[in-house]
C-alpha cells in the first residue's frame, strides 16, 4: 500500500485542491521585465515658484498575468515623514518595444504618455492630461524613466500657470 492510499477521500482533495490554488507568478512581457518589482529611493524637486525640497519614495510596477505591469508612487518629506505626493496607474505595452503610462494623481489629473522602449529607458511623450475644475494650472507634463539594472531614474518637467515646461524632479530608487 502507498502512503496516499492511507489519506481519507476528503483529506486527498483537500490536497487536491491547494495544489491547485497555488497559482503560477504572474507572467510579464518581456520589454516590461525591467521595471517589474519594488523600488524604494529619494529624490529631489524644484519649479521656479517654489522652495526645492526632498522626499523619500516607494514605486511599485506589479505584474498582473496582462500585457501591463500595475504602477503606483508614495512619497513623504524627509526628516518629517510627512506623505506628500502619490500617484497610481499603469504601464500598458502598446507595441513591441512601446509602453503607455497611465497615471491619475489625488491632485486632479489623469495623465496619458507614450514612448519606445530602448535598452530600459522610456522616454516618453504626453498624449493626454485631462484636470479636475479645481486642479492647479498645469498646462503640460513631461516624463522619463529609465532602469539600468538595480536602478530606477525618473525625471519630471512640467508647464504651470505662467512657467513654460521646467523641471520640478528627479528620483533615484533603488530595486528592493
Ligand atoms: C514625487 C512626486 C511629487 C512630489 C514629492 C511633489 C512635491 C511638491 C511640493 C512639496 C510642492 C510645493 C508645495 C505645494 O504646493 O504643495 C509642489 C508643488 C507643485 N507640484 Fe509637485 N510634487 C510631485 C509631483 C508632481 C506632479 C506629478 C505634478 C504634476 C501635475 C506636480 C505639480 C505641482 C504643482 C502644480 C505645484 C505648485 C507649484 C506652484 O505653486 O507654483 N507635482 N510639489
Amino acid at each position: 500500500m502507498d502512503e496516499n492510499s492511507t489519506l481519507s477521500p476528503a483529506h486527498s482533495d483537500a490536497a487536491a485542491s491547494s495544489c491547485a490554488n497555488a497559482l503560477p507568478l504572474p507572467s510579464v512581457p518581456d520589454a516590461l521585465a525591467p521595471f517589474a518589482g519594488l523600488w524604494r529611493g529619494e529624490g529631489e524637486g524644484a519649479y521656479p515658484t517654489i522652495d526645492e525640497f526632498a522626499y523619500t519614495e516607494e514605486i511599485e510596477f506589479s505584474p498582473t498575468g496582462k500585457p501591463f505591469l500595475a504602477y503606483r508612487s508614495r512619497t513623504w518629506e524627509v526628516g518629517s515623514g510627512r506623505p506628500l505626493h502619490s500617484e497610481s496607474g499603469y504601464l500598458r505595452l502598446v507595441a513591441e518595444d512601446e509602453a503607455e503610462l497611465v497615471v491619475a494623481q489625488p491632485t486632479g489629473f489623469a495623465e496619458i504618455h507614450r514612448g519606445q522602449i530602448r535598452e530600459g529607458i522610456i522616454e516618453l511623450s504626453m498624449v493626454s492630461l485631462c484636470a479636475s475644475p479645481d486642479a492647479k494650472p498645469v498646462h503640460s507634463i513631461r516624463r522619463q524613466l529609465s532602469v539600468r539594472g538595480g536602478d530606477l531614474t525618473y525625471d519630471l518637467w512640467m508647464a504651470h500657470d505662467l512657467t513654460p515646461l521646467t523641471h520640478h524632479l528627479h528620483g533615484h530608487l533603488r530595486r528592493d
